[in-house]
């Protein structure tokens, strides 16, 4: 078997934040063409890991390594032009933009990445649009849209700059279940067809359970599990993190 191509490799990350370690120690290894998710109860250290790896925070402790080379310390710009994207929380667009224009700002930061050929530009904007199910809303002002169509927005941004790693942190918040399950097909096929990887940060169990190659399962801002989906489910380190939790996993 070949050897798996490492996206990301992130070793022992940790942020302090004045009193609080949010975030202690953490490992993780991303490789090509996988979907990973990072699942833990709230306050866990998600998004903190999410901001530690996409350079929007600096780490207290650790390393970062992205296609290779070091990002240790990074800021943003600098690591997505090696290929890391992210979406956050809250959906991110500019809001009295069209569709249209928003998706092309994201295919912006791949082409001067040199991702993104400008003169593939168009296509990668249409591809990101269509892949969304966005094509009837392709001149609409972005704030007019309803809520399941702006998450999705945010996601054709991101893939619109075609990184090789996408981070989606908590993209299914507020779609209906039609949505995620598209959703969720759209993700197979960047995996499929785009050869990406996803790290998914994603509170509806039953989506990461299904999507997900492996799963790393924080708690008080330590990694205590990894494995794949059924692995995690049967484990009584990640139970009892989620115990008293309204999560069922
Ligand atoms: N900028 C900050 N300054 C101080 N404390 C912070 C900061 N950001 C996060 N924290 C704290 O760090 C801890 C981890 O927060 P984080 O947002 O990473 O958790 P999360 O797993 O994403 O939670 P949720 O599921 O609610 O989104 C929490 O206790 C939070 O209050
Ligand atoms: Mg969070």
């Amino acid at each position: 078997m070949a050897e798996k191509n490492t996206l990301l490799s992130g070793r022992n990350l940790s942020k302090q934040f004045k009193g609080l370690l949010a975030v202690s120690g953490v490992d993780i290894d991303i490789h090509q063409g996988e979907i990973v998710g990072l699942i833990g109860p709230n306050g866990a250290g998600k998004s903190t890991t999410f901001n530690l790896l996409s350079g929007f925070l600096p780490p207290t402790t650790g390393q970062l390594t992205i296609g290779g080379a070091d990002m240790t310390g990074a800021m943003p710009e600098r690591i997505s032009a090696q290929g890391l994207v992210r979406t956050f929380q809250h959906s991110s667009y500019l809001p009295t933009m069209t569709v249209e224009d928003n998706v092309l700002i994201g295919a912006l930061g791949g082409t001067r990445s040199g991702r993104v050929a400008r003169a593939g530009q168009a296509e990668v904007i249409r591809q990101a649009i269509d892949l969304f199910g966005l094509a009837e809303q392709r001149n609409s002002i972005a704030k007019n849209l309803p809520h399941g169509l702006q998450r999705l927005l945010s996601m054709a941004i991101a893939f619109a700059a075609r990184p090789s790693l996408i981070c989606y942190d908590e993209p299914l918040t507020g779609l209906n279940q039609t949505e995620v399950a598209e959703t969720l097909k759209v993700y197979r096929r960047l995996k499929s067809e785009f050869g990406m990887s996803i790290l998914l940060v994603e509170h509806n169990m039953r989506a990461v359970m299904s999507i997900c190659d492996r799963i790393y399962v924080l708690h008080h801002g330590e990694i205590i599990f990894t494995g794949t989906p059924d692995e995690v489910k049967s484990s009584e380190a990640v139970l009892k993190a989620y115990l008293g939790e309204a999560h069922d996993i």
